[in-house]
């Protein structure tokens, strides 16, 4: 019965902020920021080296898209030319006081067990707006709890609202509604920055160091966006065998990815910021996994490292500094996974594909709740080809 009433108040809580800030964002839908959906626009072919044993599954604008691709809204892209000017005048102004804080994230085991760590925090990138997709990711992967006797803890990165800065009555308006949905769900970490796609190495490295203070004794760190889909069963296995005193940071991992130097192109970085023809080794910003001890040293690192405008690459650089290099995981699709022109024999919601990832990049809320519905749903009849997706050395034991 308690159970029922918390559910109710919980249901009603959701609507009412999910119609609050739908409400907000039609209000400022000019100067909105990029969602999270930004990064999902980095499936781009273009960062990724000329040839891999990858490219096959590079989208091709031609092809037929993806089930459920109508719900999602297209990705923005930056508005106007990036000032490069402005930025390395700016980047030396690279701490934000924290304006919603979740001090006791990590403190205890919540059942009884006080002084340990969590097992695994999730990390995931949002924007203000983006309620309904964090309420999907709360309800779904990215659950508190124990999963499999692995204990579990969940955190949203937030930056201020871009354009809430200029009418004092939007973000007095926003500001109540994240300290509601923080007193509601205990996740949201807000910092002063402005939440804009080329401040995400600013949130990268804020939450480094949030989480080396506030969460010393975490045993692995999941960091991603908001659009994917996790398979924390999957990933909790993977880690199984790994020692969180030891460095790693494993995901979908780009080599020898070449600098544009296209101006148009988004991702345009001119010589001048970022001489040499390839950028170091990195993992893919959609979502990867790291050590408690890889979490300390980065978070060392990062600091030292000037900033560059392209969060996932960045932290390429504060890994080179440590001389490490992440480690490639097949089952870490941050590029989205292949379009039927691509891989015909793959269907994008066929559980059995899923059932072999960890990662899977560029879902609206709708897809990130079927999946879940798909994945924990009655178990489905056998797999017609029981290892079809993950080619390559590692293999799931499912
Ligand atoms: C990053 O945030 C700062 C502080 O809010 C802001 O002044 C700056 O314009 C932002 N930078 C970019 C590139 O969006």
């Amino acid at each position: 019965m308690r159970g029922r009433l918390r559910l109710r108040r919980e249901a009603v809580l959701t609507l009412l902020l999910g119609a609050a800030l739908s409400l907000l964002l039609y209000t400022q839908r000019d100067g909105a920021a990029p969602t999270t959906r930004a990064p999902a626009a980095r499936g781009l072919p273009a960062l990724r080296p000329a040839l891999g044993p990858r490219d096959p599954q590079v989208p091709d604008a031609g092809a037929a898209p993806p089930a459920y691709e109508g719900d999602t809204p297209a990705p923005p892209t930056p508005t106007g030319l990036f000032d490069f000017g402005r930025y390395l005048r700016a980047k030396d102004q690279r701490r934000f006081p924290l304006l919603i804080n979740q001090p006791h994230k990590c403190r205890g085991g919540g059942d009884g067990a006080p002084g340990r760590g969590p097992d695994l925090l999730i990390a995931v990138k949002s924007v203000a707006g983006d309620f309904e997709r964090r309420q999907a990711v709360r309800q779904t992967w990215g659950a508190e709890g124990r999963v499999q006797g692995a204990l579990v803890r969940r955190v949203f990165l937030l930056g201020v609202p871009r354009g809430s800065g200029t009418g004092g009555g939007t973000q007095a308006h926003w500001r109540a509604l994240l300290a509601a949905e923080s007193r509601a769900y205990s996740d949201i970490l807000l910092w002063a920055f402005e939440d804009t796609f080329f401040n995400l190495t600013l949130k990268e490295i804020h939450f480094l160091s949030w989480a080396s203070a506030f969460c010393p004794d975490v045993r692995f760190v999941f960091k991603g966006d908001a659009d994917v889909f996790v398979h924390v069963r999957n990933l909790l296995q993977f880690l199984e065998s790994r020692d969180p005193a030891q460095d790693l940071l494993a995901g979908d991992v780009i080599v020898q990815a070449r600098p544009i130097r296209r101006r148009t192109s988004k991702y345009y970085i001119p010589e001048a910021v970022y001489g040499l023809p390839v950028y170091p080794a990195y993992a893919g910003g959609g979502g990867f996994v790291l050590s408690g001890a890889t979490l300390r040293r980065l978070a060392d690192a990062c600091s030292q490292v000037e900033l560059f405008p392209i969060d996932d690459v960045f932290l390429g650089m504060c890994l080179q500094r440590l001389r490490l290099t992440p480690e490639p995981h097949p089952a870490f699709r941050t590029f989205g996974i292949s379009q039927p022109s691509a891989a015909p024999h793959l269907r994008t919601f066929d559980p059995c594909f899923y059932r072999e990832l960890v990662v899977v990049h560029g879902l609206s809320a709708a897809d990130i709740w079927l999946m879940w519905r798909l994945l924990h749903g009655p178990p489905s009849p056998a797999c017609a080809h029981p290892q079809p997706a993950v080619a390559g050395p590692f293999q799931w034991n499912s």
